[in-house]
């Protein structure tokens, strides 16, 4: 069955296309139906199935007699070391730790907070949690103790798993630190943290709350699998929204379950014993997906990189680990590709290694520019799929499903819709445009099982945030066109929230934080077009009347206040003092139009602007930095 069929299938029955689907997964208690729509538009998937998340992605595989298969390969080019857990490994050491978390008083519904590099027990926390129904909350460790203590006072964690140490090229970043000023910056106290000591940097550890990793397992009996309600919550996963406070995304059990298990041999056409790799981080949605519970749930090998694609030691690597591990299906950002390109622009070192393993390479997390599409494929001669999802669905809303059938590329399209996905493009009435024309994305609720049912403890949020623009649709927040083929097209963010390196972010936190400033009086962020990244920040700063410090000065603390507060991840490098920011009469600063003149794209002089002639400050600012650059 093709695309089409398949998609139609789902189209004219979905209750019967995702009843079959669960069919995949080991039930304790099979639900009896699909789609929970009684609180719509709220709605829940496999509620009344109780299920457990870490049978599924590790005993099961075990008691299947592939207890010795590979479960986890950590390939770590930047501690030079590498390691291979099984299934059956896997599975004690989970287990284990899970024994430990419930020792000391963690019980389903609990949260953790994971803080870990990518290391392997990061995935081992997350299973352990998953094993008895603690639902964790993993934080990426390229964002700062604030970042993280917003984090823990939203999730009201039990315990913080973390390691000692992360390691970047040039420097150990040393978490135990981060973790110890979060917990102070946090009204909410965890009653203990698990600490793996690294050898790179050891933590102190506070007596009584810190606990060693491998000392908490010491004489602990190994926890067995707790089944729990289809609708209970595995994780939540922090994302930025247009302020400063992150969107607690909830993503329930059983949709999870079912919904990653799909996509792995439909759209990444791998099954049990396939080696796949995602070089992304556990951090982020992609590695909770793709490095750790989908290829584990389809009974894949999973590769943990602890690297970078340059520099660790070369432009090669991503290729050495795809020979060396057998790789068949490998998951990147463009923006990988992009810093790849620009040190080996003719692909000599793919040259050295054996890539006749490879079957597909995927890209997501921000636009795929077509020279970089085109110089992968040119290269490395296998299919290049771009697909488009989010933190907030889980799994791709379109794609190239190739496990079901290769459809056409179309370079700069993530090609089409998945099963489960209605996708419509908008206009600001909410009604549905013609194809080619330009508009807001959004989807017909339901969206499928997997994708969040609502946010962490804001529900009103949720509601106000993607339900109530377009009622009756998920807003994506993304703008876009469609083909006349159903290809999608994604153009924008119709939000404040950019895409740095891949890294969603959001301009809105980095404003709060610049006008915490004492000089600073008015700010503005916007994401400006950057060949490698993709975005980058750049901030406009207004000071105090009576200023008399030195703008370069000010600037200079600005970014350190941003590196402080939000983390390094943040990218913010730049910044500029201006006498005003552009506004319209109503005082809405116009971010988009500072943007497009940094970027050199036309635009349309805003009918409400309240003074043109700021513009020409802006531009003037702009092109003191160097801008515009390049053209998006
Ligand atoms: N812990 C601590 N710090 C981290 C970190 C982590 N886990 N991850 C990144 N950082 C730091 C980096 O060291 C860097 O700090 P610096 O300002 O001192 O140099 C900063 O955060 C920005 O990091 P990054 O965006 O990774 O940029 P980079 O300049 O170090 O590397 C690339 C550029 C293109 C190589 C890199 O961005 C990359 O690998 N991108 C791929 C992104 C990706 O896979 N995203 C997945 C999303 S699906
Ligand atoms: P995140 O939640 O971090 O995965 O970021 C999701 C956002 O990244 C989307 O809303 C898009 O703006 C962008 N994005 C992700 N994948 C793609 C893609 N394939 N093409 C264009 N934009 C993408």
């Amino acid at each position: 069955m093709g695309y089409a069929e398949t998609y139609q299938r789902w189209r004219s029955d979905p209750e019967r296309f995702w009843m079959q689907a669960a069919e995949a997964i080991d039930w304790e208690r099979k639900p009896t139906r699909a789609l929970f729509d009684e609180r719509s538009p709220i709605y829940e998937w496999f509620s009344d199935g109780l299920v457990n998340t870490c049978w599924n992605a590790v005993d099961r595989h075990v008691a299947a007699g592939r207890g010795d298969q590979p479960a986890i390969i950590h390939d770590s080019p930047i501690t030079g070391t590498k390691s291979v857990l099984t299934y059956a490994e896997l599975q004690d050491r989970v287990a284990r730790l899970a024994g430990a978390l419930q020792a000391r008083g963690v019980e389903k519904g609990d949260r953790v907070v994971i803080y870990m590099p990518m290391v392997p027990e990061a995935l081992v926390a997350m299973l352990a949690c998953a094993r008895i129904g603690a639902i964790h909350s993993v934080v990426f460790g390229g964002f700062a103790a604030h970042e993280l203590a917003v984090r823990i006072d939203d999730a009201k964690p039990k315990a913080i798993i973390a390691a000692s140490c992360g390691i970047e090229p040039g420097r150990v970043v040393e978490y135990k630190p981060l973790v110890d000023s979060a917990i102070e910056q946090a009204q909410h106290k965890p009653d203990f943290t698990i600490i793996l000591q690294r050898d790179q940097a050891r933590a102190d550890m506070i007596p009584g709350r810190d606990l060693d990793w491998h000392e908490a397992q010491e004489g602990i009996e190994p926890a067995p699998c707790i089944p729990v309600e289809g609708n209970h919550p595995v994780y939540i996963l922090y994302t930025s929204g247009t302020t400063g406070a992150p969107k607690g995304v909830v993503r329930p059990t059983a949709g999870h379950l079912v919904a990653l298990n799909w996509t792995m041999r439909n759209i990444y056409d791998v099954g049990p014993g396939d080696v796949f790799w995602a070089a992304s981080d556990v951090g982020w949605v992609v590695g909770h997906s793709y490095i750790c519970y989908g290829p584990l749930i389809a009974g894949c090998t999973t590769i943990v990189f602890e690297g970078k694609p340059v520099g660790t030691p070369d432009a090669g690597t991503f290729w050495r680990v795809i020979a060396e591990h057998g790789v068949r299906s490998f998951f990147t950002a463009p923006t990988a590709l992009r810093a790849i390109k620009r040190e080996d622009p003719e692909g000599k070192l793919i040259g050295q290694y054996d890539l006749s393993g490879l079957r597909a390479l995927f890209l997501a997390g921000e636009r795929a520019d077509p020279d970089t599409v085109q110089w992968a494929q040119r290269h490395l001669k296998v299919p290049v799929i771009d697909h488009w999802w989010q933190t907030e669905t889980g799994w791709a809303i379109a794609a190239n499903p190739i496990g079901i059938e290769e459809l056409p590329v179309k370079i700069g399209s993530p090609s089409v819709a998945m099963p489960g996905y209605d996708v419509e493009v908008l206009d600001e009435g909410g009604h549905p445009v013609p194809p080619g024309t330009l508009g807001a994305i959004a989807v017909r609720l339901p969206l499928p099982p997997g994708t969040l049912p609502t946010l962490w403890n804001a529900e009103e949020r949720f509601r106000k945030s993607y339900l109530s623009h377009f009622p009756g649709y998920y807003e994506t927040g993304d703008a876009g066109y469609i083909d006349e083929d159903g290809y999608l097209y994604i153009m924008a963010r119709t939000d404040d929230v950019i895409n740095v390196a891949g890294h969603r972010l959001s301009t809105g936190a980095m404003e709060e934080v610049l006008a915490s400033h004492p000089d600073v009086a008015e700010c503005a962020v916007i994401g400006v077009a950057d060949d490698l990244k993709g975005q980058v920040p750049l901030g406009f700063l207004c000071l105090n009347a009576g200023s008399n410090r030195k703008p370069d000065e000010v600037v200079a603390e600005c970014v350190r206040l941003v590196r402080e507060q939000i983390g390094p991840v943040a990218a913010f490098k730049q910044a500029v003092v201006v006498d005003r920011l552009p506004k319209t009469r109503s005082g809405k600063i116009l971010r988009g139009t500072m943007a497009k003149i940094a970027d050199a794209q036309d635009f349309r002089m805003p009918a409400t602007i309240d003074d043109p002639a700021i513009l020409d400050e802006i531009r003037e600012a702009l092109g003191a930095l160097g801008y515009p650059r390049s053209k998006r």
